[in-house]
């Protein structure tokens, strides 16, 4: 069984089918992925969830009414029998989502879920475009051509916890967007509860380019001449400077993220001073996370 990148609005995904272990791990052999990080399976159909899910804690359909499809994956108790340990990495949960593209929509209407972690080795930043994949795994892994990712960015992973959603991963849906349904702003949770990590995936170096990010929040200084920055606001003696957006415009900023981190290990940079002096809201607060664990490795 073969493995594809498909296309969605967030990231590319490495794509197997959740009915087949060999294909999943397949999947997990291709990324060099940690066996114990699950991965989030994709559907085009909500009634799926019946099957797949033991319950729907309160607000599930609330949020999958206003955003589905679209970057929001919900991590939801899973039916042992019906989701295949290989998918959920032996958890009682299971992550699901429904992506916002045409293309991968009609691919999983004709051949069922797929199971889609980002398409990039563990650990290096996502793919946000077919090339990316091609730089990453060459033509041992077929591509359908959806284009460049509009976000650019992972979809927000939110989870049921003592009452209450919670963000597991920030994405390319906001705390402020999700609060117009929930009536509250979810809390981002880090780590672990309980010692059962959230997302496992947050336990992991991640979205990282081989440069040494320095991240600055106070005026460029000139100290480290590559400047990853924004295209309205100077960087006064900077030798180059890689400007991923306007500073007004995070959707910009994010849609260019990937592939400017991508861009620093293409010119083999070996350090660069990164812009964080932005506000702490909205999807600013993903371009911070993203960035900072790029940065800490
Ligand atoms: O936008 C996206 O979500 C992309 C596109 C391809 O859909 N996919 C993606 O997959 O980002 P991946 O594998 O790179 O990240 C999935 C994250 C991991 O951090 C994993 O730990 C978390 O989802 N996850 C999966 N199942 C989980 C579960 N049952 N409980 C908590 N976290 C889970
Ligand atoms: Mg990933």
């Amino acid at each position: 069984m073969e493995v594809v990148a498909i296309p969605t609005e967030t990231v590319y995904g490495l794509a197997a089918p959740l009915a087949s272990p060999q294909a999943i791990e397949r999947v997990f052999e291709l990324k060099k992925r940690p066996a114990n990080n699950p991965l989030i399976i994709h559907i085009a159909d909500r009634s799926h969830l019946t099957v797949f899910a033991r319950e729907l804690p309160p607000g599930t359909q609330a949020l999958i009414d206003r955003f589905w499809p679209g970057p929001l994956t919900l991590v939801l108790p899973a039916v042992p029998s019906t989701v295949p340990e290989g998918a959920r990495a032996g958890l009682p949960t299971a992550a699901f989502r429904m992506p916002d593209h045409e293309v991968t929509l009609e691919i999983l209407r004709q051949v069922g879920p797929l199971v889609a972690p980002s398409a990039n080795p563990s650990g290096s930043p996502s793919a946000t475009s077919p090339r990316h994949v091609e730089e990453d795994f060459g033509d041992v892994v077929p591509v359908v051509d959806g284009g460049v990712c509009p976000a650019g960015v992972e979809s927000t992973i939110v989870l049921f916890c003592d009452g209450l959603w919670k963000i597991g991963r920030l994405g390319a849906l906001t705390a402020e967007q999700l609060a117009t349904v929930l009536g509250y702003a979810p809390e981002v949770v880090s780590a672990k509860v309980k010692e059962q990590p959230l997302c496992p995936g947050s336990l992991y170096r991640h979205y990282a380019p081989e440069a040494k990010l320095v991240l600055g929040s106070e005026e460029y200084s000139g100290a480290i001449p590559l400047v990853v920055g924004f295209s309205d606001r100077n960087y006064p003696g900077a030798e180059r400077v890689l400007a991923m957006g306007k500073s007004t415009d995070p959707d910009e900023v994010l849609h260019h993220l990937y592939e400017t981190l991508r861009l620093l290990d293409r010119i083999g940079a070996t350090q660069a001073w990164v812009d964080i002096d932005v506000p702490h809201t909205g999807l600013w607060a993903t371009y911070l996370e993203r960035i900072r664990r790029a940065a800490s490795s």
